[in-house]
């Protein structure tokens, strides 16, 4: 559908609207000051911000909206694997659902101060040479005071399946140097940049200082962003999801991505919310898993 079908169908005049950027049909949603926007390729949340609030979400100033072309920030939603694709090269990093059209299917406003979207995708949407089986995938998001998000994957193949998600969330910050990330401590990850060593977090607020890319297992349901400069802490509560991951490209890989570019990676932490590697989920036939998530933003 295009927008204009979008807004004949799901449109709320000044609360629900529905526009293009790059060919793709986005709802921008208001509502008491409250501000976002989705693009309905990927079901990509690209902006949140409540009330008086500086954007709490990331998108990259260089971000390509295009056909078949993931955003450079927001929430791109990865499923059914993470990273690579274990045994298969070939396969596209992050799976296949986060450029894929998904179809909206109802919005709801009855709450006050909230709009919330549910959007589903099935293999009648999308599908990969690497993942042969039946599927659906519903993803509701409220936007709100807070940002809460749902994804429930139903598995209709028959059999039992395993697949990784994640939630990969690009969080706005003042600046890479001045923030950190609380809530982790304790835990065993996966230090991508380090050989994939296993390794334990120690207590202290994680600060970055260089190219960062970690796959957290067994993670607690609370994670913070401890942003000293704009006063602020991100918090993302979880619930359905083990594993936190943590990226930031820094500079020369940053540099090296057309769609992120030399500056603008010091103002975004990735802290995803999903179940990677060994909390890869096993679902029987006719199952179903959710993955949920709350962000808010709390005064620091
Ligand atoms: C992170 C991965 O989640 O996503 C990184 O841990 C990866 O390894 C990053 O580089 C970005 O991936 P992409 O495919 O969006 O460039």
């Amino acid at each position: 559908m295009n927008a204009q079908q979008l807004s004949a169908e799901f449109g709320v005049k000044g609360v629900v609207e529905f526009s293009e950027q790059g060919g793709l049909a986005k709802a921008v949603v208001s509502r008491d000051g409250m501000h976002g926007e989705l693009f309905l390729q990927g079901a990509t949340v690209t902006a949140w911000a409540p009330a008086g609030a500086r954007p709490v979400i990331f998108t990259s100033p260089k971000a390509v909206f295009a056909p078949g072309t993931a955003v450079r920030g927001g929430i791109p939603i990865i499923f059914p694997w993470f990273g690579p694709k274990q045994d298969e090269p070939k396969a596209p990093q992050h799976g296949f659902v986060r450029a894929a059209p998904w179809k909206l299917e109802s919005v709801e406003t009855s709450r006050p101060g909230e709009v919330t979207l549910r959007l589903g995708i099935s293999e009648a949407e999308a599908t990969s040479p690497f993942w042969p089986d039946a599927y659906r995938a519903t993803y509701t998001v409220t936007f709100g005071k807070a940002l809460s998000i749902e994804l429930a994957v139903q598995n209709r193949a028959g059999h039992e399946i395993r697949f990784e998600e994640a939630l990969h969330t690009y969080f706005a910050i003042s600046d890479i140097a001045k923030a950190s990330v609380t809530g982790l401590s304790g835990t065993t990850f996966i230090d991508k940049v380090d050989g994939f060593q296993r390794k334990t977090q120690d207590g202290a607020p994680i600060k970055l200082s260089g190219e960062t890319d970690r796959v957290y297992l067994s993670t607690p349901g609370r994670a913070v962003i401890e942003d000293a400069e704009w006063r602020r802490r991100i918090v993302v509560e979880k619930d359905g999801a083990a594993s936190s991951i943590v990226w930031n490209p820094w500079t020369e890989k940053a540099a090296a991505m057309k769609d992120l570019g030399a500056e603008a990676w010091r103002g975004m932490i990735c802290v995803e919310t999903g179940n990677a590697a060994d909390n890869a989920v096993r679902l029987a036939a006719g199952g179903e898993h959710r993955m949920t998530t709350r962000i808010s933003v709390d005064a620091a």
